[in-house]
């Protein structure tokens, strides 16, 4: 078992990763003796993979087990589902002292982790996650929200939760598309803060591919201590340190947004996101060909696209409307080098230049 604190004084957890973890959940629980009762949110999916090794797990714990599960899809990140989840919660006479247990993908954990921040002014939440975003990002850092006609994660809470199980076995059910989502986020860790994990991951990417339990431990581990740390420095997002993980997501969320999100899928955009961003880079003198290509090459053996073609000049223009732009200038993290970036203003001309590829 490999374990990362997170060092946030009372609400400070631990994240646990080892492969077979989902079936001894009801073991490690037993920490958590004053619980009243239980509820596993989930989706229907991970429900027919996985319920059952969960609900029976967890009914060497405690007697008191209900499962609500919930269609997939990014849809569920609403409103009218959060209402539902605290009305499914009412009929089952959850308490303050109950126990809410998120076992699937992003989408799973930012709703469950929003109902319980909210549901009787907050009850305690773990962590389950099933999806290899979720297990190196959604479900790390109290983050939790649904989305709003607006935009995407407009409603929300910082919310941590009491612990986070990682079962690295689940990821042999997950389709490959949603595995390669995944990956992006992990070598973007490795090019914000860990050259050196960056090239573990550059030599390791084949047995990555293959889903050999041992090295994905060890990634999962490097990731979620990478995402531990910025979060114990910067957990509202206040100094713009967290900002730093959300490398290649302004181009990236453009990228889903002007597609209507159903061009292409986020790690894709934030593959994408994270190459326009070097490009920026480039441009601005910050960093070398060499930190472009290197990219380039890693997410594109990851399975990502990383040459964006399509409507260059619908992005400038989403660009300049979303929150992020001010008075001519937009705000980017960018590489200096893998291992290193900064978060720089930069003039919207700049971008458009890029962009159309000049
Ligand atoms: P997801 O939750 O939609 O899961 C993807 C698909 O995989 C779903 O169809 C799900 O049913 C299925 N699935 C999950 N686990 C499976 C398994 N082990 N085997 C087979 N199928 C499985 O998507 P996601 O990529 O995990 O999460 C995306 C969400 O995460 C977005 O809403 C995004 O906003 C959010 N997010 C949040 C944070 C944060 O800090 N809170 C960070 C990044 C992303
Ligand atoms: N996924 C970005 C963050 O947690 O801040």
């Amino acid at each position: 078992m490999k374990t990362v604190k997170v060092n946030l004084g009372s609400r400070s957890y631990k994240i646990h990763i080892s492969a077979g973890v989902l079936g001894e959940l009801g073991r490690h629980f037993k920490a958590y003796p004053d619980v009243t009762k239980v509820v596993v949110i989930t989706d229907k999916n991970v429900e027919r993979f996985y319920g059952e090794i969960v609900t029976k797990g967890l009914q060497t714990y405690k007697q008191d087990v209900s499962v609500i599960s919930i269609d997939p899809g990014e849809e569920q990140k609403s409103l009218p589902s959060a209402e539902d989840l605290y009305n499914r919660l009412f009929e089952l006479d959850m308490d303050r002292r109950g126990l809410i247990v998120a076992v699937g993908g992003g989408v799973v954990g930012d709703l469950a982790g929003y109902v319980a921040a909210t549901y009787m002014r907050g009850i305690a939440y773990i962590q389950v996650p099933t999806t290899l975003l979720a297990q190196v990002d959604s479900s790390v850092g109290g983050k939790v929200a649904v989305n709003h006609a607006n935009g995407k994660n407009l409603i929300g809470a910082f919310y941590q939760p009491k612990a986070v199980y990682i079962d690295p076995q689940t990821l042999k059910t997950l389709p490959r598309n949603e595995l390669t989502q995944g990956l992006v986020e992990v070598i973007k860790y490795g090019i914000i803060r860990d050259a050196s994990f960056f090239d573990y991951l550059d030599k390791h990417l084949p047995e990555i591919l293959r889903l050999e339990l041992g090295i994905l431990e060890k990634v999962i581990e490097n990731c979620c201590r990478i995402k531990a740390w910025v979060v114990e420095r910067d957990e509202r997002e206040e100094t713009g340190l967290r900002s730093i993980l959300n490398y290649g997501h302004t181009l990236g969320h453009a990228i889903e947004a002007v597609g209507g999100y159903k061009g292409h899928r986020h790690g894709e955009g934030v593959a994408m996101g994270m190459i326009l961003a070097t490009s920026i880079a480039l441009r601005m003198g910050l960093t070398n060909e060499k930190v472009l290509e290197e990219q380039r090459q890693i997410l594109q053996r990851a399975g990502a696209p990383t040459y964006y073609r399509e409507d260059t000049e619908a992005l400038f223009d989403f660009l300049c409307h979303d929150k992020k732009a001010v008075a001519g200038s937009l705000k980017f993290v960018l590489p200096v080098k893998i291992g290193k970036v900064v978060l720089k203003e930069v003039d919207a001309g700049i971008v458009k230049e890029v962009l159309a590829g000049g």
